[in-house]
């Protein structure tokens, strides 16, 4: 009985076809075209991201050219289709099309190396289909070289794409280029690619299918991006330059519309997921990767690298770097610090030059200033750690984890080798190695360490 609604909502949901089985020669590159990186993640990720945004249900990736290491990077969060042999975007989508295991009325057809294409102009085709055979995404650029060119008829009206290859001296004139981004009817495109004949070239062009939706009498729309930026393909390393230099201008402008200070965006690298509260200053030559979220009033740089990390308010990062860690209020790091995985750092900690910190916690107010290592261990609140101090915590064989109390005071040069405690309250001298655990409140001296008691004087 409630077949009728399910079938709708079948015929409704908006599918995407996203094309990257091209060799990707002109990158001379033994990689995949869509792995190589723009602003911090491999480009693909930037166009699964703008259709995912956009309402996409499914998504199915074509693949050829080094299928393996596309499928190991992109994981399992969409289909893959294989092509093989290469035969054209034309014959991408003839593989891709049977994959799809009812076709809905709306299907996107998407370039995987044009990673500036945003989620607005995909819903803009998806939504703009009603009766027409396909609306594509075109943008009017000073220099067309390269792209297929929209050629319209004397009433504006689509009438085909003819690749630069196979253009006329006045076709190659014009300035509106085709993006290679589209919305087709879906059924008509399933029914009808099969009718694309090979171009001169050898290949099965899917810009074809627009004289044949033509021929047929059936509508095709183009509509002109305002921001033609978002149609650049990335065909070498050095369209992979500038493609990657306006990906990060758009997310420093995006921070800078929610109150963030980005003192020289042309070298502040801004990844896809990362987030910055209001009033922080980012200071050149500053890295934000990964899963990072930086709190307000911050101070990140000259000079920093943060990586899948979470930092509070108020906190100053000089000159540092810090991954995959977790870091409180009103704590300064650097210079030259680094917080490795797993690093809890509480609030009012002062992180000197030359910090250490791994897989370790280290409590509120706690001082550390100058080069010490602290790993696989848990300091108290209040402690001060001395100039030198180190955590010996592999004994060759095994990681072992070091306890240190509130309120201790490890003198310059403390070697702490783990497993031991140190209790709260308690006092080591300048140079001691502590082998043994230490009672809270004593003082311990020397190699090893041993307790100072009242009859040895001094
Ligand atoms: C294509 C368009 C062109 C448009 C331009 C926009 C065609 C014939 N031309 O040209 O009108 O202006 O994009 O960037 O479509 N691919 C496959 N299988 C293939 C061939 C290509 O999956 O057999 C993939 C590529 O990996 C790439 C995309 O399709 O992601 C586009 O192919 P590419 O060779 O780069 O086409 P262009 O020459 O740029
Ligand atoms: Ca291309």
């Amino acid at each position: 009985m409630d077949e009728l609604p399910e079938q709708s909502d079948e015929e409704d949901r908006l599918v995407a076809i996203v094309l990257a089985a091209g060799m990707g020669t002109r990158m001379r590159s033994g990689i995949p075209k869509i792995l190589h990186h723009v602003a911090g993640d491999p480009m693909i990720f930037h166009v699964l991201g703008a259709i995912e945004k956009a309402g996409a249900a499914e998504i199915v990736l074509v693949v050829g050219h080094q299928s393996e290491q596309v499928k190991a990077a992109v994981g399992n969060s969409v289909r893959y289709v294989i092509q093989e042999p290469q035969l054209g975007t034309g014959h991408a989508v003839q593989q891709a099309i049977h994959a799809l295991g009812s076709i809905p009325h709306r299907v996107l057809v998407l370039c995987g190396d044009a990673p500036l294409i945003t989620d607005s102009s995909i819903s803009k085709m998806a939504s703009d289909i009603g009766d027409a055979a396909i609306v594509l995404l075109s943008a009017n650029v000073p220099n067309p070289t390269g792209y297929g060119r929209v050629i319209r008829d004397s009433e504006g009206r689509v009438s085909a794409i003819v690749e630069e290859a196979h253009a006329t001296e006045a076709q190659r004139a014009i300035t509106e280029v085709n993006s290679g981004f589209y919305c087709f009817d879906g059924h008509w495109l399933a029914a009808n690619l099969d009718k694309l004949e090979r171009s001169p070239k050898g290949e099965y062009y899917l810009t074809d299918m627009v004289k044949l939706a033509v021929s047929q009498g059936r509508d095709v729309r183009a509509f002109a991006t305002p921001n033609a930026e978002e149609v650049m393909g990335v065909n070498d390393r050095q369209q992979l330059a500038e493609v990657d230099r306006i990906m990060r201008a758009r997310f420093c402008r995006a921070l800078m519309a929610n109150g963030v200070t980005v003192v020289d965006p042309a070298t502040t690298y801004i990844g896809r997921a990362v987030s910055v509260g209001p009033d922080s200053v980012i200071h050149p030559g500053t890295h934000l990767r990964g899963e990072t979220i930086i709190g307000e009033r911050c101070e990140i740089g000259p000079n920093s690298i943060v990586i899948d990390s979470t930092i509070g308010n108020d906190c100053a990062v000089f000159a540092s770097v810090v991954e995959g860690s977790y870091v409180g209020d009103r704590v300064a790091i650097g210079p030259f610090s680094h917080l490795r995985p797993g690093a809890r750092i509480a609030s009012d900690v002062k992180l000197g030059n030359y910090a250490e910190v791994k897989n370790s916690y280290i409590g509120e107010n706690v001082q550390m200033h100058h080069f010490s290592y602290v790993g696989d261990a848990e300091i108290g609140s209040d402690t001060n750690i001395g100039a030198g101090t180190i955590t010996c915590n592999y004994d060759g064989r095994r990681k072992h984890r070091t306890k240190v109390g509130k309120g201790v005071f490890l003198g310059s040069g403390t070697l702490l080798r783990a497993p031991v405690e140190v209790g709260d309250g308690a006092v080591t001298g300048a140079g001691s190695v502590v082998t043994k655990d230490v009672a809270p409140g004593s003082l311990v001296f020397g190699v090893p360490a041993r307790e100072k008691t009242t009859n040895q004087g001094g």
